[in-house]
């Protein structure tokens, strides 16, 4: 029997309210580009196009996902990229019932060098120089600069070992902050981590040192003393720094054709007039470098939030499967860049200003004004309109905003 409604336990319908929805936010450490923040990327990818087109490199894109294997032969299984930050997934079978171990893009320069052996351009006059400004993803502990979905561009030319390269690629970089005017709030971090036989032997004598000391180390310094010792040279804790500065120097230990390959690295960056601080503990935290390594600091920050970094890499092609090939890149992070823009008060210049904004009342009036619009945008002025059914009062509040 149906309960009467003057029951005081039945509610009206008009008082049942629906169940609260969970309120949908983005993933944790990754963010939307709203429109203010596009006008940045738009004049930062401007610069980046007219500095790479003007040195003859050409822009290439690489998918967002890869093979996983791909980044653990290049930037280590041993590296924090690898080991914690990769985003990895299996794919469903395949017609051979095989899964295949895919991850979304940490970094862009694997994926380049990949796409240079596949498309055979160690055919092509050498070097081959490319650019690229694409998302990429890392597991990182999310916190200012520090995101899991963020924006790089980059740089690589792959085919030539001349030192001239290095310095080239710094300057490229050091042109671009100079024109989106933060290049006054950056240190250039410059080092050499030789070739891998000279490397070797320090690695070992790095080992020996760090022997009997293990207890004055964090716990990822123990853990990298066997897989990645060079990295125990810029690990930011304070008893590991102690020890790092006490530790055999490579400048010691460093072959002749490594020493001579940075000392004219850094002669042509004085030619160019280019400022930078030799830093001996700089190593960066992908495996595939060799030779010069460098970072761009930001003055007060230190190596927290580094904008960009790079370095050659000439053993990566042949680990990749390719013949020996020299190489050398770079890449800056984008988001990291419009912050220090942000930070001086840098305005990005917005594209998105209207000339004109066409009112109407009534219908007539719109059929006429949605015309007059169709004219102006097809001439090439930006127009807007409001072709609701707002008051003559409200649409000239909207033109005004
Ligand atoms: P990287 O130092 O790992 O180098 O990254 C370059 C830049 O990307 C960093 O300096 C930083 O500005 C930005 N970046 C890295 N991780 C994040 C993050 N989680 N959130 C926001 N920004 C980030 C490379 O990726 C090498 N592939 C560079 C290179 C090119 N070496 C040779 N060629």
């Amino acid at each position: 029997m149906a309960k009467s409604s003057k029951n005081p336990k039945t509610k009206k319908v008009k008082d049942l309210k629906p169940p609260k929805l969970e309120k949908l936010q983005a993933p944790r450490g990754v963010h939307d580009i709203l429109p203010d923040d596009h006008a940045y990327f738009t004049v930062i990818k401007k610069v980046v196009r007219h500095r790479a087109r003007q040195a003859g490199f050409r822009r290439i894109s690489t998918p967002v996902f890869e093979d996983k294997n791909l980044f653990v032969r290049s930037v280590g299984d041993a590296s924090d990229i690898v080991e914690k930050e990769l985003y990895s997934f299996s794919t469903k079978k395949d017609k051979d019932a095989v899964a295949h171990e895919l991850a979304l893009k940490p970094e862009g320069t694997a994926g380049i060098v990949r796409s240079y052996i596949q498309h055979g351009m160690s055919s092509l006059p050498q070097p081959v120089e490319l650019y690229y400004i694409e998302p990429h993803f890392r597991h990182d502990r999310p916190q200012k600069g520090r995101y899991r979905q963020f924006y790089q561009f980059g740089f690589e030319v792959i085919g030539e070992p001349d030192p001239g390269i290095d310095a080239q690629i710094i300057q490229l970089a050091y042109l671009i902050h100079e024109d989106l005017k933060i290049a006054d709030k950056l240190t250039l971090q410059i080092n050499t981590i030789g070739c891998p036989e000279c490397r070797e032997k320090y690695i070992e004598h790095l080992k020996d040192y760090y022997i009997g000391k293990e207890r004055s180390l964090c716990e990822n310094c123990v853990r990298r003393l066997d897989t990645n010792t060079l990295r125990l040279l810029d690990c930011k804790s304070e008893d590991c720094r102690i020890l790092a500065e006490m530790a055999p120097k490579f400048s010691n230990e460093i072959c002749d054709g490594c020493k001579d390959h940075h000392k004219k690295v850094l002669e042509l960056l004085d030619t160019v007039g280019i400022e930078y601080e030799q830093n001996d503990s700089l190593v960066r935290g992908l495996d595939y470098y060799t030779r010069t390594v460098f970072e761009f600091w930001d003055k007060s920050e230190g190596a927290q939030n580094s904008v960009g970094g790079g370095g050659r890499y000439d053993e990566l092609v042949e680990q990749l499967g390719g013949v020996a090939t020299s190489a050398c890149g770079y890449a800056d992070g984008i988001e990291r860049i419009i912050s220090h823009m942000k930070d001086a008060d840098l305005v990005a210049p917005d594209k998105d200003q209207i000339d004109i904004f066409v009112a109407q009342l009534g219908f007539e009036a719109k059929k006429v004004s949605l015309k007059l619009l169709t004219e102006l945008r097809a001439e090439g002025v930006h127009a807007m309109g409001a072709l609701g059914k707002a008051s003559m009062k409200a649409q000239l509040g909207k033109a005004d905003k």
